[in-house]
């Protein structure tokens, strides 16, 4: 903001303007207005340190995606929102397809992001990656039997499987995956298989099937690393049954890798700040960020290079399916679909 005074200050003398008012020389503060449905406190340093380097302050509207989105929506050219910030690559890719985002030309995006973890036309990139995994009880599990998500459907798993709701979009995004692979036929089977060996009706969210498992309720949780990497990094008494019972398995998707998704932003159709927005985006990709988002969320840098938290280290390294998270938004209506029909509920 400072750097702009003396360049008014300059315009002003040299055309022989009157001394300038007070409005005049106060220009506006910069300001980025995100509307998010992350509700990490790594958000808020990260928006801190950026304000700190740039002078450009942030605002932030919290609610749920969908909210959100409604929101956005209804404000139209009014709106003053700037980014959407989500947790699942599926919803930003209804965003785009509701007309709420517009197309970023970032070289310095373009050059950080793996072209897999964003739009293909820039309408959103990925942020931090999480995959969706199996936390499994080291005392009555052999990971060698999780190598596949397919394997989780197999008779040995009866009444032995945690996971959450069928309207959770973290499961609706790895549904999707498979119909991208592998079809809608064998999406179902896997959807149908996964209901036939549940410890329970789906409830709670990823933690809760994590503290199942240490509970002896199942043998094996389907959840997002951070959740698990949060957990092994906690303090709290009643998680440390859990933290020792606990073991990762990172399975495949047919003979693709693991299942990622990203939490990431798009900038607004009808951003009022449009390269604020921009600026915000490529200091989210920085070393620094990435650094922060990794160790403070557990969560996977989209960088190269950048390092991973100590817990998600110790879970050890493994293949990314290479899909196009696009696919996530596009087959999400099917996946519905398909869970709905298997009946997980
Ligand atoms: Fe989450």
């Amino acid at each position: 903001m400072k750097t702009y005074l003396p360049l008014i200050a300059l315009l002003a003398a040299s055309c022989g303007a009157p001394p300038p008012t007070e409005e005049a020389t106060t220009p506006e503060p910069r300001v980025v207005n995100i509307y998010s449905h992350r509700h990490y406190d790594v958000d808020k340093e990260l928006f801190t340190q950026f304000t700190e380097r740039t002078g450009i302050e942030v605002n932030v509207v919290q609610a749920g995606d969908d909210e959100l989105m409604a929101r956005l929506q209804q404000e139209g050219a009014n709106s003053p929102c700037d980014i959407l910030m989500t947790s699942d690559a599926g919803r930003l890719g209804a965003a785009k397809a509701r007309g709420l985002l517009q197309p970023v030309e970032s070289a310095e995006l373009q050059r950080i992001v793996p072209a897999n973890l964003r739009d293909p036309d820039g309408h959103w990139y990925g942020l931090t990656v999480r995959a969706r995994v199996f936390a499994y009880n080291k005392d009555k599990v052999d990971p060698a039997r999780l190598a596949t998500y397919d394997a989780l459907t197999a008779p040995e798993w009866r009444g032995r499987v945690l996971v959450r709701s069928a309207e959770n979009v973290y499961n609706q995004s790895l549904v999707a995956a498979m119909i991208a692979h592998n079809g809608e036929e064998a999406a179902m089977s896997w959807c149908r298989g996964i209901v036939k060996n549940m410890a329970r009706d789906p409830k709670g969210g990823d933690t809760d099937q994590l503290l199942a498992v240490a509970e002896g309720i199942g043998d094996v949780a389907i959840a997002n690393t951070y959740y698990i990497g949060k957990l092994m990094a906690s303090d709290e008494p009643e998680k440390q049954k859990a933290k020792a019972v606990l073991g990762v398995a990172f399975p495949i998707l047919g003979d693709h890798g693991t299942h990622v998704n990203v939490s990431g932003a798009g900038v607004a159709a009808h951003a009022p700040n449009k390269a604020e927005a921009v600026a915000l985006l490529e200091f989210l990709v920085s070393e620094d960020a990435q650094s922060l988002f990794a160790e403070g969320n557990k969560e996977y840098p989209v960088r190269p290079g950048v390092p991973w938290a100590q817990e998600l280290e110790a879970f050890g390294k493994f293949r990314m399916d290479s899909l196009n998270l696009e696919a996530l938004a596009r087959l999400n209506p099917e996946a519905v679909k398909t869970m709905g029909m298997a009946e997980w509920k």
